[in-house]
């Protein structure tokens, strides 16, 4: 939200294990400047769903769905449906195929999760640039359509002006149906 702000050195680390040993993700508790502590978001670039266990702390998962042109493609600053969803310990949470996802630290310790998103170290994956994500659309939209910041002790929603066109959103409970 502001690339000025300040905040710590290391926001997140990733220990990459593929499918089958999954992968460990532990988000630093605290914020940059307004804005909690969050993971940079990504989409996928191959339909599968991927699935997050929540194995310490608490947070808010944001999930967004980029509307499509006439020929299919995505249109990556126009957003048809978007959720920010509050998370736990204990939840299970399947990300629906396509959906652009990331993960903020609203809690006052370590948030932990597990993911059994796939790893290709063969084809030059890398703990930072999965070879089945798309980072670039957040790149250039400066992030979600919507920032998580602490207002009063409590996460809010302020929106990204850098898209065109965005749903009226509302931080929710987790559930276990979305989209
Ligand atoms: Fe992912």
């Amino acid at each position: 939200m502001d690339p000025e702000a300040q905040g710590p050195d290391i926001h997140y680390y990733m220990i990459r294990g593929g499918s089958d040993k999954k992968n460990i993700t532990v988000w630093e508790p605290g914020m940059v400047g307004s804005e909690y502590i969050k993971t940079y978001g990504h989409y996928h670039i191959i339909d599968f769903k991927e699935t997050y266990w929540i194995i310490e702390g608490e947070g808010i998962l944001v999930l967004q769905m980029r509307k499509k042109d006439a020929s299919g493609n995505f249109i990556d600053n126009e957003i048809e449906s978007f959720k920010a969803l509050k998370v736990k310990a204990g939840d299970k949470i399947e990300i629906p195929s396509f959906a652009g996802h990331l993960l903020v630290n609203t809690g006052k310790t370590w948030l932990v999760t597990s993911d059994d998103s796939p790893v290709h170290f063969d084809k030059g994956d890398s703990a930072s640039m999965p070879q089945h994500a798309d980072y670039e659309p957040v790149r250039k939209m400066k992030g979600f359509a919507y920032y998580i910041i602490e207002k009063n002790g409590q996460p809010e929603l302020v929106k990204n002006s850098q898209y065109l066109s965005v749903p009226e959103a509302k931080i929710e409970k987790f559930k276990k149906s979305w989209f």
